[in-house]
């Protein structure tokens, strides 16, 4: 691979220069780049993990940016494969469906998801006679999208995609962006496309992992080269302002480790009493010390005492002659191993319930990927949840392997066995 890499010179929200590198998590490689089992001897490239906090607008975001096409032409993850997303995604439509008002008929309003993923929000708009367009890069996505009904554009979300869309089709009513907007190098331009396509009394709604919650909660894996930026309320409300759109309101969800769901529109009219609900985020932010540089050195001192716990931990047990494996070949599963140095000696495999991920090597540490018949054939004694924001799900489903005994190595926000 050449230079597929450039070097974060500037703030991307606000455009400062001040900027001050808080974690180092050593150079990884790309952590949904699996690889196949028959280039197990292809060396890997790795890529500096490291950010920087911008004095200016609060914005976290990485030293570098590698190229999207790199990144995202092929992409592992799926969105359905998780019951409590699905269930999230429900939730997320009949919220967008009453916030458009009664007097709206679903047929005639447009919901594009940007990065659609495999068609698994659109789906649950779908089902609300909602007329739906994904955007989503990566073919294989866009394929199974397609394959399931929903019509897919396979292409990166840009200000070209946007007038395409609304030539087309006309303007969106919801614009839906979940977890994507932390992908997004260029923001100013993500925004100019999310201005041409939205009605004037449409929705712009934005799911980001709420980076207060990584803070509190020591979730310094969720970090890898595909997130460029960490989001708190201050930057976000900075960015729109620059793009005439306002935060309407702002709501909270567990799922990812803790999440918000921002509404935005152009037309004041709009305004769901929430102005209130960006203050009292605002308010909490400052309070917490988020806009505050010293509170920012703590997470680099939680990930090495992580790490320190955690191999302790693994290692006593491959003394004592236990078998560990791991669940959720998840990229921030990828972090945590690369940073903690773990390998197939002390987590013999991982399993997830992705097909696609199945019967490949995690990058870096080159532990085995497979399906859950494995925990049957192999039973490990201890389970690593690498997936742990989805624990309780894994848990319930690994519940049989329960009854004899396997035991759980939750590693975040504390490294605990259950
Ligand atoms: P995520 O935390 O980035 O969403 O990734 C979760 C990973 O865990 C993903 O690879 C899918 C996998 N997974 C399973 O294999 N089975 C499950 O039941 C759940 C919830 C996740």
């Amino acid at each position: 691979m050449g230079k597929v890499y450039k070097s974060l010179k500037k703030c991307r929200i606000c455009g400062s220069k001040d900027l001050y590198k808080y974690l180092d998590l050593g150079k990884t490689p790309l952590a949904n780049h699996l690889i196949d089992i028959k280039n197990a001897d292809k060396k890997e490239d790795t890529f500096p993990l490291e950010v920087l906090y911008c004095k200016n607008c609060s914005l976290s975001q990485l030293s570098i940016v590698v190229e999207p096409e790199v990144l995202f032409s092929y992409y592992p993850y799926r969105s359905s494969v998780s019951k409590s997303f699905r269930k999230h995604c429900a939730g997320m439509a009949a919220k967008a469906a009453k916030i458009l008002g009664a007097n709206e008929k679903n047929e005639n309003n447009l919901v594009v998801d940007i990065a659609s993923n495999d068609g698994c929000l659109l789906q649950e708009f779908k089902k609300k006679n909602f007329r739906t367009i994904g955007v989503e890069p990566a073919k294989n996505l866009a394929k199974i999208a397609e394959s399931n009904g929903i019509e897919t554009i396979n292409r990166f979300w840009s200000r070209k995609a946007a007038k395409s869309i609304s030539a087309k089709h006309g303007k969106a009513k919801i614009i839906a962006a979940t977890n994507v907007f932390a992908h997004a190098d260029n923001l100013n331009e993500f925004m100019e496309g999310v201005e041409i396509l939205l009605d004037n009394s449409g929705f712009f709604i934005v799911e980001v992992p709420y980076f207060h919650d990584l803070m509190t909660n020591n979730e310094f894996d969720t970090v890898y080269h595909e997130h460029l930026s960490y989001f708190l309320v201050r930057p976000l409300h900075k960015l729109y302002s620059n793009h005439n759109l306002s935060i309407v309101k702002i709501e909270k969800y567990p799922i990812h480790g803790g999440t918000i769901r921002v509404y935005a529109s152009k037309s004041p009219k709009a305004n769901l009493n929430i102005s209130k609900s960006v203050e009292k985020f605002l308010d909490f932010e400052e309070k917490e010390g988020m806009y505050k540089l010293k509170s920012y050195d703590k997470l680099g001192s939680m990930a090495q005492k992580i790490k320190k716990e955690l191999l302790a931990a693994l290692k006593k047990l491959k003394e004592e002659g236990k078998k560990t494996a791991a669940y959720g070949a998840s990229a921030k599963g990828n972090t945590l191993l690369n940073y903690c140095g773990i390998d197939s000696k002390l987590v013999e495999f991982i399993v997830d319930d992705t097909p696609e991920k199945q019967n490949h090597l995690a990058p870096g540490s080159r532990i085995k990927i497979v399906d859950a018949g494995f925990l049957e054939k192999e039973k490990p004694d201890y389970l690593l949840l690498l997936a742990w924001n989805f624990a309780k799900e894994i848990m319930q489903k690994t519940r049989m392997h329960y009854k004899r005994k396997v035991r759980y190595i939750i590693p975040i926000p504390r490294v605990r066995i259950l």
